[in-house]
């Protein structure tokens, strides 16, 4: 099964003369494990498609399953608890909490749920992140590859269905953005995660197990990389 299904999403925003589809009967799924980039031209679609994925936003028409679970099916409220648990986003803007510091960050999802969190995987997460020495500092104590670190620990912290990451690196160097790349692989490879990323960076797609392409809101193309090891 797959973990997420998009079955004929489609998006229409305004009304009349500043009416813009978005997304047009977009249909693809992902198994558990896959790397996924998507790719396309600026004002093609794909934060929306992403959005739409992640329970954000409300489709025009159209599904997403997510588990098995409809996504849209499910009342406000539980589907915010269900985002919560099962989606973990990551933006380029970081959107981490200021006054809390990187660990108390990375475990909020499971602290807004009143879960204890796993203490032995919050800490190999840390450390994979490289953030060990960093882990009672604040946001604005830390750089903007660091920040982003912990934003990808606050995704991972649920284990969640998927994570999904709206041009992750588009803030930072080229150094750091090859780190947070890598980090995303290693998630991928490590806890066997499935990752959906948006990005304009070339490396991210040719980095990817596959990769979708929009055009006008429509997907054009669906290719699978080369194997690698
Ligand atoms: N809230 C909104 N209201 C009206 N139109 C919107 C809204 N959000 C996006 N759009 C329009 O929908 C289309 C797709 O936007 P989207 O943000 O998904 O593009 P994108 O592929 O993510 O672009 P970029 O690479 O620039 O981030 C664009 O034409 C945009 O102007
Ligand atoms: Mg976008």
């Amino acid at each position: 099964m797959n973990v997420i299904e998009a079955a004929g999403l489609s998006k229409i925003y305004g009304k009349g003369s500043t009416r813009v589809e978005a997304l047009r009967d977009v249909s693809f799924g992902v198994a558990q494990g896959e790397f996924v980039a998507i790719v396309g031209a600026s004002g093609s679609g794909k934060s929306t498609l992403l959005h739409l994925l992640g329970g954000l936003d409300r489709p025009t028409s159209g599904e997403v399953y997510i588990d098995g679970e409809n996504l849209y099916a499910l009342k406000e409220k539980e589907r915010a608890v269900f985002r919560r648990r099962k989606i973990g986003f990551i933006f380029q803007s970081f959107n981490l909490i200021p006054v809390l510091n990187v660990e108390e960050n990375i475990q909020l999802p499971l602290l807004l749920d009143h879960r204890q969190p796993d203490k032995g995987y919050i800490r190999d997460l840390i450390a994979t992140l490289g953030l060990d020495n960093r882990r009672k500092h604040l946001p604005s104590e830390l750089s903007g590859g660091q920040q982003q670190r912990v934003a990808i620990g606050r995704a991972l912290a649920y284990k969640p269905a998927i994570v999904l990451a709206d041009e992750p690196t588009g803030n930072l160097d080229s150094a750091n953005g090859r780190e947070v790349l890598e980090l995303l692989k290693l998630a991928v490879r490590q806890y066997h995660q499935t990752v959906i990323v948006i990005s304009h960076d070339m490396n991210v797609a040719a980095e990817a197990d596959r990769v979708l392409r929009l055009q006008d809101g429509r997907l054009v193309s669906d290719t699978r990389g080369v194997s690698r090891v």
